[in-house]
């Protein structure tokens, strides 16, 4: 643990089966006024709508609703919630929903009293958030982007084209949150696969950077063979609780600073990939698999060692008496493979991105990497590569 960190992580988890029987006694501690956000219908049709509402109003909660939170959440959408707060003085942010209705919660949590535009002053100046921020909570309905248990919102600002991701202080982490994996069950297979892709995409953007020796490192191993072994058993039998509650925990442990501590870390994927989404606006996940080949093909040289710890602990491959080079490609193979297990696109051409659109999505990308740090020119080779895969 050679880089000096402080962690703080304030939410409080409520996982299992008997997870929501919590949310009363959660509530209590906040004002009556609640806002329940969520996406486009998904909760209503699981029968978790109603259950929330009952629970609300048995506990004599006010209740005021932003619905239709798109998933690549808007800021438009932002906005609407921050008004709705600020009009009925709310006293709790209640997002029931994926990643994309937390960070929206969380996006409105901090717009609500802001002094000037939100966006401008925290996605695009990264300014310290200055103003009150408004409590968030949030019931989670599927496994992926860890957005249950830290301070991050990704936002699309469709008028600038710009998908941009904000890592927030501790106090916009959701107060806490609510965990039963059975409801996961209903996400369609598509989806399913885009979060779980989405979880060793954040555990391979921590795991790929820096040579020491590191317990994060071991514990970001043992998450990804615990999610690839569960992942494998969740796809033949979608309701297996033993799978979906692994795979809900790797997810949540993923990307709550645990494993990020003493880690210089990368994230370049992830910057492409959230300005292939406000081009595409395709699923974050599917977006990151097609990106990942190609840009681990371009960079696994500038980190061989890791790249062949990755290939032997987390995929099996031999090294004896191997070219390291050779072990690590291999790797990277594996990956693909498991990308194609999954079931998700290896092309950005399924994604729905068109040739056209490569370079100015290169144009808008953050540039950045741990073992290398990528040029337009390279970031554009990797689109291009990614669009031609096969
Ligand atoms: O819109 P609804 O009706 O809610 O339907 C959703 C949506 O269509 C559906 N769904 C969710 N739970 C379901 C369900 N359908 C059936 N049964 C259920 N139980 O699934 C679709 C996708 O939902 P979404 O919330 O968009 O997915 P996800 O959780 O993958 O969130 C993606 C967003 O999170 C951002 C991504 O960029 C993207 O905008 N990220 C957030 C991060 C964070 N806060 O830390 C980190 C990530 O890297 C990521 O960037
Ligand atoms: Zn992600």
């Amino acid at each position: 643990m050679l880089n000096d960190f402080t962690f703080h992580n304030p939410t409080k988890i409520y996982f299992g089966r008997t997870a929501f029987s919590h949310l009363p006694e959660a509530l209590s501690a906040f004002g009556p006024r609640i806002l329940l956000v969520y996406g486009k219908g998904a909760i209503k049709r699981i029968g978790l709508y109603d259950l929330v509402i009952r629970t609300l109003s048995a506990c004599g909660k006010e209740v005021y609703e932003l619905s239709g939170v798109s998933p690549n959440p808007r800021y438009t959408e932002v906005l609407s919630g921050a008004e709705i707060v600020r009009e009925k003085k709310i006293d709790l942010i209640l997002a029931v929903g994926g990643g994309s209705v937390i960070d929206c919660a969380k996006a409105i949590s901090v717009a609500a009293y802001c002094e000037g535009d939100a966006w401008q002053k925290y996605w695009e100046e990264l300014r310290p958030l200055e103003n009150e921020v408004v409590p968030v909570a949030s019931i989670l309905t599927m496994a992926g982007t860890g957005s249950e248990m830290n301070a991050c919102a990704v936002i699309t600002n469709e008028a600038e084209g710009i998908k941009e991701a904000r890592e927030f202080p501790p106090e916009v982490c959701p107060r806490f949150s609510i965990l039963n994996p059975e409801f996961t069950y209903t996400v369609p297979k598509y989806q399913m696969a885009s979060g779980i892709f989405d979880i060793l995409s954040h555990l391979m953007e921590q795991y790929f950077s820096d040579e020491d020796d590191n317990t994060s490192d071991y514990l970001m191993e043992g998450l990804m063979e615990s999610l690839i072994r569960s992942s494998r058993v969740a796809l033949r039998e979608p309701t297996n609780y033993e799978a979906r509650s692994n795979i809900m925990w790797c997810a949540t442990m993923a990307i709550n600073s645990v494993t990020s501590v003493s880690k210089t870390q990368d994230w370049e994927v992830h910057a492409i990939e959230h300005q292939l989404g406000a081009y595409t606006d395709c699923a974050h996940g599917a977006g990151l698999a097609a990106i990942s080949i190609p840009y681990y093909r371009h960079i696994f040289r500038d980190g061989l060692a890791r790249f062949v710890r990755f290939a032997t602990r987390i995929f099996g491959v031999s090294a004896e008496g191997r070219d390291p080079a050779s072990v690590a490609a291999e790797g990277i193979d594996r990956l693909r493979d498991f990308v194609i297990e999954l079931s998700l696109p290896l092309s950005l051409r399924d994604l729905g991105a068109t040739k056209e659109m490569l370079p100015r999505i290169a144009d808008t990308v953050e540039l950045g990497g741990a073992y290398r740090f990528l040029s337009r020119e390279e970031i554009l080779m990797i689109l291009q590569e990614a669009y031609d895969a096969k």
